[in-house]
């Protein structure tokens, strides 16, 4: 399950970038489909995060439920990223979001939390 939760955020950052730079170059067909491509990679995101989630069974801690909103928070700030490039609107304050959340996420998930992959 640790291997499905990174493989899907690494790949859901990729697409933000690939997507994001397909609707700045008015390639929207294309972005278009890797947006969907995108959204259902991001369901596995939150379906492994929630299945990492519930392998906690009663050991719930304040770092745990942070580092749960800010995977979400980084979902939704990419999310927000890619509908305002669609619509070729600027979307600094979501980058900047995207940024702090995710760098959030990561450093608590690899560094904080003790499932996972490193020691
Ligand atoms: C872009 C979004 C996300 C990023 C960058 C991210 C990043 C990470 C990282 C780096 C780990 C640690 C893996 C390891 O130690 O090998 C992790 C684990 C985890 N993630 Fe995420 N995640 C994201 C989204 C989510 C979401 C949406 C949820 C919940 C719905 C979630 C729930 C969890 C849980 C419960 C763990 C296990 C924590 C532990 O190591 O004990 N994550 N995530």
């Amino acid at each position: 399950m640790v291997h499905l939760h990174i493989t899907s955020w690494a790949l859901a950052i990729i697409l933000l970038f690939v997507v994001h730079y397909l609707y700045k170059q008015n390639d929207g067909k294309f972005a278009k489909i890797l947006h969907m491509i995108l959204r259902l990679d991001s369901l596995i995101v939150i379906i492994s995060g929630l299945a990492l989630f519930f392998s906690y069974a009663n050991k719930l801690n304040g770092e745990l439920i942070f580092k749960v909103i800010a995977g979400l928070w980084a979902l939704i700030s990419i999310e927000m990223i890619t509908v305002k490039a669609s619509k070729n609107q600027p979307a600094k304050s979501f980058w900047i979001q995207f940024v702090i959340a995710a760098l959030l996420a990561i450093l608590l998930g690899f560094t904080r939390l003790p499932l996972g992959l490193l020691p």
